[in-house]
């Protein structure tokens, strides 16, 4: 990429970052380093490390290539690459987290990482709290001496609270702590965390830029002053991501913004078209003006993914299950971002703070690249289930 790189258009910045093709014979993909040993020159260069690459858990020009086209993306000093989204959660909070830290995790998020938070955190003396999604500025009268890090999560994993970032970012930097944010669902595309004061952005990048439901990868980004202990972590963890995962999402980021357009117009359409029909109490998608959230959105995203959800009128599992027993074209599974359309039923029991209360169960949509009006005629069957359930 030039140097005014940052100047163009999205799709040609995903087009060409990365890698550039007249470092490898001019073929225009990077190669697929697979590598533990690299060798070195002479005893002089291996005990100096003096060369770029020195093991195949510290970087390859494959994972670089990922590296640098997300650093573009984010704005980050430096990003790691690992070997799930879950992973990415994981290896920054183990970098600035150690016994008798604070942490203050939004109580909105992705359920494996409260697990992680309430299981291996605590087990290493880190006392975890868990806080509201609307808590914005709020957050000042939560932060302890031994606060370290705030987490945070926007929108929120099933239920699609907006936080407002910068509020939370400049209490926390205030108090000496850092902000971390998994941003999965808008991708760097849509909102760029460090921008807004983030210090460390989240991806699991299994989502939108894999976009196949075939790979696990996740990166974490980092801003100049985290970037080394981040670094240095992911060094002393050694959980490096497969050659070919990395690649495939590199591959996968080519396409990500015409393909994340085509979901976020679907996703509108479907959102918008599912607020009329009858069996349905409410849509959760921050993009809609209906979303308690929507100004502050609009303030600070530039666009809106492919995943929402929607309260059922009334009912309970039974109401649920029938619905999601009826689609024909939605899959039942976990996981988004993929070119299919998916359907899961949202649990709430593990919130201590944001659980509601909902008119009636909520089933979460992921909105592929199948054809709009398939996809109503799907969820008109799912509802006709439900009301007759
Ligand atoms: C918001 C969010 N973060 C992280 C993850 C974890 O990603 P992975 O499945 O790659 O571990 C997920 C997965 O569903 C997610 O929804």
């Amino acid at each position: 990429m030039t140097k005014d790189g940052n100047q163009m258009g999205i799709n040609t910045r995903l087009a060409h970052s990365g890698n550039n093709p007249h470092d490898y014979f001019g073929f225009i993909n990077p190669p697929v380093v697979h590598a533990s040993t690299v060798l070195y020159p002479n005893a002089a260069t291996m005990a100096a490390r003096g060369q770029k690459y020195t093991y195949g858990t510290r970087g390859t020009p494959t994972t670089d290539a990922l590296a640098s086209a997300i650093d573009g993306l984010e704005g980050s000093a430096g990003t790691i690459v690992v070997p799930s989204g879950l992973a990415a959660v994981m290896v920054p909070l183990l970098a600035f987290l150690s016994a008798g830290d604070h942490v203050l995790i939004v109580d909105s998020v992705y359920h494996p990482t409260r697990n992680f938070a309430d299981t291996m955190l605590k087990r290493l003396g880190v006392e975890v709290e868990y806080y509201d999604p609307h808590v914005g500025a709020g957050i000042a009268a939560l932060i302890k001496s031994s606060t370290r890090v705030v987490f945070t999560e926007s929108p929120a994993s099933n239920t699609f609270e907006v936080q407002d970032i910068p509020a939370i970012a400049s209490a926390a930097h205030a108090a000496g702590a850092i902000v971390m944010m998994d941003n999965t669902w808008a991708t760097p595309l849509y909102f760029r965390p460090l921008d807004h004061g983030v210090d460390i952005s989240i991806h699991a990048a299994t989502k939108y830029p894999a976009g196949h439901s075939d790979v696990l990868l996740g990166t974490a980004s980092a801003n100049k002053a985290c970037w080394k202990q981040l670094c240095e972590t992911f060094y002393t963890m050694g959980c490096c991501a497969g050659p070919d995962d990395v690649y495939q999402v590199l591959r996968g980021l080519r396409t990500m913004g015409v393909r994340l357009d085509h979901h976020q117009r679907s996703a509108l359409d479907i959102a918008g078209w599912l607020e009329g029909q009858p069996g349905v109490a409410r849509v959760l998608h921050p993009a809609l003006a209906s979303h308690p959230d929507h100004d502050l959105w609009k303030r600070d995203f530039c666009g809106s993914s492919g995943i929402f959800s929607i309260v059922l009128a009334g009912g309970g599992q039974k109401q649920q299950h029938a619905f999601l027993d009826a689609l024909r074209i939605f899959g039942l599974g976990y996981s988004w971002g993929g070119y299919e359309s998916l359907a899961v039923p949202v649990f709430l029991g593990d919130r201590v703070v944001a659980k509601g209360p909902y008119d009636g169960p909520l089933v979460r949509l992921q909105i592929g690249l199948e054809d709009v009006d398939d996809l109503k005629a799907d969820l008109a069957r799912g509802l006709a289930a439900a009301a007759a359930a």
